[in-house]
């Protein structure tokens, strides 16, 4: 081939070249086209077997032209490389990504919120937790013997009459019942564990009683027993006065009145300073400036006979008091129906 030709041939390669590179979607195909072009065995490498051939100027010129083509097309590849090499990053960037950022939900709106009771149950635990007690659960459905007989209230007591029971189609006759309050589960408790003991046990607790301001067939307890050796009164009413301050404040105290239960001896009522009028006097308290909230006293010998526990050794005390009531007396919720309602305008407000 004469050198103009060459020079020809050469000037096609070198378009061909960009044509190709301008159109290569990967850096692997830039690789294939700079071999194709420039490589041992690729276009440019048969003009240059063709320098031989020539003369000396025509060499030069040939050559001079062959090298300047070469690098041409090796320096387009380059740059058409490190831009399909970014593009490639970009594209791997992009199908990693994580969307990590948070959006904001209307909590309030959309999740509702724990109802008063059970917020109240808690915060009840959360004290006593604080005071090295645990907390048991115990059902609902209870034995007739848990629920009265091994509380000391034998069939005929006028004690079962006070708390009207819902009993249950089940087995013998009045065998089963709704249990009426949660010391059903003091006797659990002392059955499945061995003293010392310091636990409370909230619940849900049934009576056939009208529903008023006060009262609600269906409610809510917690239980606080206590088996240890060297247990008295003043460490009872030391509890109670502690638990009293700590939830609701070291501006409301506690007293005890001598009071009546079957399963305690002796027993008393406990009550604390009326929240509503802060113990001067009010409506709610009727005038005397107290609010019963539940009743406590020392573990009678026979509840702990029909458990196994030797009276000679142990001693306790236990209290139960209602969920319901604290809640009214902290949030000055004044009828106690309200709880039962599903009212959107009362539940949200807790
Ligand atoms: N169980 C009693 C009630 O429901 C309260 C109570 C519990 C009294 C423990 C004394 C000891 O009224």
């Amino acid at each position: 081939m004469e050198s103009p030709d060459l020079l020809a041939s050469m000037k096609e390669i070198a378009e061909a070249a960009a044509i190709a590179l301008a159109a290569a979607t990967s850096s692997d195909q830039v690789r294939e086209i700079e071999i194709s072009f420039i490589g041992k065995r690729g276009s440019l490498a048969d003009i240059s077997s063709e320098l031989r051939n020539l003369d000396a100027d025509a060499k030069r010129t040939v050559g001079e032209a062959l090298n300047s083509i070469r690098s041409e097309i090796s320096s387009n590849a380059e740059s058409v490389r490190t831009s399909l090499r970014e593009q490639e990053r970009m594209l791997r960037l992009q199908s990693e990504r994580r969307d990590l950022s948070e959006f904001l939900v209307d909590r309030h709106d959309s999740l509702g919120s724990i109802h008063l009771i059970s917020r109240t149950r808690a915060e009840l635990e959360d004290v006593f937790v604080g005071m090295g007690f645990s907390v048991e659960d115990g059902p609902e459905v209870e034995t007739e013997w848990n629920n009265f007989e091994a509380l000391n209230i034998p069939r005929h007591h006028p004690a079962r009459a006070s708390q009207d029971s819902f009993f249950l189609k089940f087995g013998e006759q009045d065998s089963v019942v709704l249990r009426t309050h949660t010391s059903p589960t003091q006797i659990r408790v002392m059955q499945a564990q061995e003293p010392p003991i310091y636990a409370v046990m909230p619940g849900r607790v049934y009576r056939r009683d009208t529903a008023d301001s006060r009262h609600t067939p269906a409610f809510h307890q917690i239980e606080g027993l206590v088996v240890d050796r060297g247990i008295g009164f003043g460490d009872l009413a030391g509890t109670i006065e502690t638990f009293t301050r700590a939830y609701f404040g070291p501006e409301i105290n506690s007293r005890l009145r001598p009071a009546f239960f079957p399963f305690t001896e002796p027993s008393a009522e406990f009550e604390i300073t009326c929240t509503i009028c802060g113990g001067t006097g009010c409506r709610t308290c009727s005038g005397t400036g107290w609010i019963e909230l539940g009743g406590c006293g020392m573990v009678h010998p026979n509840v702990f006979k029909a458990v196994g526990v030797d009276p000679e050794e142990w001693s306790g005390f236990a209290f139960g008091f209602g969920i319901d009531r604290c809640a009214q007396m902290r949030h000055s919720v004044s009828d106690a129906r309200i709880y039962l309602d599903n009212d959107i305008r009362f539940l949200s407000q807790f």
